[in-house]
């Protein structure tokens, strides 16, 4: 198993290095190889040698790797962030990652923020498009700088793009269950892109009789998210919405940190990334929590047809936050680096 590792910036590098000790451990418990390729790619990189991603790397990534796994880009000196643009949106752009893959589950009760709501009420998987909408990048400016300066930014919809993710989050729904899918948009005020994704959404449906399927406005979706977290199982949305939906659902799991997510082209070299961002003020602190960079490490290995290792290391991060062997950030005293040790003394207690 050949993974392509770009730490990135910030906590990115903190919570990578433990992902990686997690996945180093979990293959000598299964006797698979694991070979972590480790590029540079990051905000340091792009200041000391105006690289953000050498030309072909997508290609190479695509050919010779069978995953990638990604901590977080995002630094304060580059402001317009240039290099997580070209790396980040690159490789979901370029390598037609069109699935964002993230589920949403509470592990424990301690980390469910509801009130009368235990961790068993959350547990929904979120299918974000991920190659157009709001972030194809399609608009420009005018006068910029002066008192009548405009600006435009297109949201892009096509019949493709919109009918692939709804089949695969469709496809996933018929395999849960509870084969219950909802589809959010905005179409009551986003008319054109909204139309084209209702109506796909209705000819797909009816593709799948067996799936119940239904349809909120995503505004109504955040607040039954909070309202109501148990009626959800697959929810299915925008590139923006569900960029948005997924911080929300992070609250619900215990915070940003515990958030782990997959861009997925199905057959194709695929990356993973946990949900949060690079938190550049914890980095190398050892606050930032390495728990949702390892369960994005299990997304991995469970795409890559290792379930039960994926399993494996999905109980013993459980067991680690119901013993509180966590960072403090979901009510440990761990360090980064020891709540990584914590999750591979688990794993090779068990096996
Ligand atoms: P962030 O996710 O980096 O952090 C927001 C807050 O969430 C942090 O201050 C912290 O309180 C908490 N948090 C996040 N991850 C945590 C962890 N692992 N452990 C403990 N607490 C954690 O979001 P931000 O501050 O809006 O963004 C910082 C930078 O990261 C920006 O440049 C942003 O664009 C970028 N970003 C990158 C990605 C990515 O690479 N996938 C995702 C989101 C944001
Ligand atoms: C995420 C991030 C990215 C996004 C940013 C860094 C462009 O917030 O992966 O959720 O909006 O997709
Ligand atoms: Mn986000």
């Amino acid at each position: 198993m050949k993974v392509a590792v770009i730490p990135g910036d910030g906590i990115g590098v903190d919570v990578t290095r433990e992902a990686v000790k997690v996945l180093r451990c979990v293959s000598g418990v299964g006797a698979f190889p694991f070979e972590p390729v480790f590029f540079p790619w990051s905000a340091d990189h792009y200041l000391a040698t105006g690289e953000t991603i050498p030309a072909g790397a997508f290609e190479d990534l695509g050919r010779n790797y069978d995953a990638i796994l990604l901590g977080a880009l995002g630094d304060p000196r580059v402001p317009d962030m240039k290099h997580a643009s070209d790396i980040l949106l690159g490789a979901r752009f370029q390598m037609d990652l069109y699935v964002n893959y993230r589920p949403i589950r509470c592990l424990d009760d301690r980390l469910c923020p509801l009130k009368d709501h235990r961790a068993s009420a959350v547990d929904f998987v979120v299918f974000r498009e991920n190659t157009e909408g709001a972030y194809v990048g399609m608009g420009g400016n005018f006068k910029k700088g002066t008192p009548d300066e405009l600006a435009v930014q297109e949201d892009v919809a096509t019949r493709k793009g919109v009918e692939r993710i709804l089949r695969h989050a469709f496809a996933f729904a018929r395999r849960r269950p509870r084969r219950r899918l909802v589809m959010s948009d905005k179409s009551n005020a986003m008319r054109f892109v909204g139309d084209l994704w209702l109506r796909a959404f209705g000819e797909i449906s009816a593709d799948f009789p067996d799936v119940e399927a239904t349809h909120l406005y995503i505004d109504t979706l955040c607040m039954q998210l909070v309202r109501d977290p148990g009626q959800f199982d697959v929810v299915v949305t925008s590139n923006m919405f569900g960029d948005i939906a997924t911080d929300l659902g992070a609250a619900l799991q215990g915070g940003l940190g515990m958030a782990a997510s997959g861009n997925i082209h199905p057959g194709q070299t695929s990356l993973f990334e946990p949900v949060h961002g690079s938190a550049p003020k914890y980095a190398g602190t050892g606050r930032a929590n390495p728990f949702g960079a390892i369960l994005t490490a299990a997304l991995m290995l469970e795409h890559l047809g290792r379930e039960a290792d994926a399993r494996a290391i999905e109980g013993a991060v459980t067991n680690c936050v119901r013993e509180r062997l966590c960072t403090a950030d979901v009510g440990g005293t761990l360090s980064t680096q020891e709540a990584g040790d914590a999750v591979c003394g688990r794993l090779l207690a068990e096996s």
